[in-house]
Formats: C-alpha cells, sequence, structure tokens
C-alpha cells in the first residue's frame, strides 16, 4: 500500500511539467487556435513535434515563430504574432511543443 503510494506521487511529479505547459498555452490563448493532437486553425501540436524531431534548432527557431508569428509552413493561413507572450514564455511553450509524441 504504501508502495503504491509511493509510485503514485512519482508519477505525478513526472506528469506535472507537461500540464503546467499545456495550462501556459491556454492562458496565452494558444488553445484558440490549436489542438495537441488534430489540426485546428493551426496544426496539431504532435504534428509540429513530429516535423521537428531530432532538429537542435527548432526550440529558438518555432519560439521567434510564436511571439511574431508566420506563414507557409502549414498552409496558406498565417499564425498572427503572439505579443503577450514573453521570449522565456516562447521558449517553454516551444520545448513543450516539441516533446509532444
Ligand atoms: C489565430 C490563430 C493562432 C493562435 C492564437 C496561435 N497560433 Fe500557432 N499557428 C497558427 C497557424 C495558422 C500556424 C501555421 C503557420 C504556418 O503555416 O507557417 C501556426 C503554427 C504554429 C507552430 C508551428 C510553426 C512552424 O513554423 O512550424 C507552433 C509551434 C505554434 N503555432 C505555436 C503556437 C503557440 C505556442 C501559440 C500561443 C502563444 C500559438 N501558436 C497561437 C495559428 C495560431
Amino acid at each position: 500500500m504504501k508502495r503504491a503510494l509511493l509510485i503514485m506521487a512519482a508519477m505525478t511529479t513526472l506528469a506535472a511539467p507537461a500540464f503546467a505547459d499545456e495550462a501556459l498555452a491556454k492562458s496565452k490563448n494558444c488553445m484558440a487556435c490549436h489542438a495537441v493532437d488534430k489540426k485546428l486553425v493551426g496544426p496539431a501540436y504532435k504534428d509540429v513535434a513530429k516535423k521537428y524531431a531530432g532538429d537542435a534548432k527548432a526550440v529558438d527557431a518555432l519560439a521567434t515563430k510564436i511571439v511574431k508569428g508566420g506563414s507557409g509552413v502549414w498552409g496558406a493561413i498565417p499564425m498572427p504574432a503572439n505579443t503577450q507572450v514573453s521570449e522565456a514564455d516562447a521558449k517553454k511553450l516551444a520545448a513543450w511543443v516539441l516533446s509532444l509524441k
């Protein structure tokens, strides 16, 4: 019983950062246009993670695009600039998106 509790506690700790970043994405309005596993206005975050798997520069490039906006990678609809997002939060969000599988 004690052991089960410990395992559950460990799992909660491991899972917490992912939830924290999804909460951040929600609070920054990202989830108005994006979902984790299906395309809305913008691409599914899992598809973004697949596209840039193994690309070491992707976190920085995506963080810049999150703040400044951009177009032409996923289709004709551009992503508007998200000026409410700080550079540090943009990096956190980019790293979270890239960690999704
Ligand atoms: C108004 C709708 C909208 C909002 C709000 C929005 N996005 Fe996007 N996002 C898009 C669209 C459309 C694209 C595809 C752009 C393209 O094809 O280059 C995109 C692309 C992306 C990409 C992939 C970029 C690439 O070059 O491959 C990431 C990562 C991303 N968005 C993250 C975010 C995050 C994080 C937020 C919140 C701060 C956010 N988006 C808010 C519409 C949106």
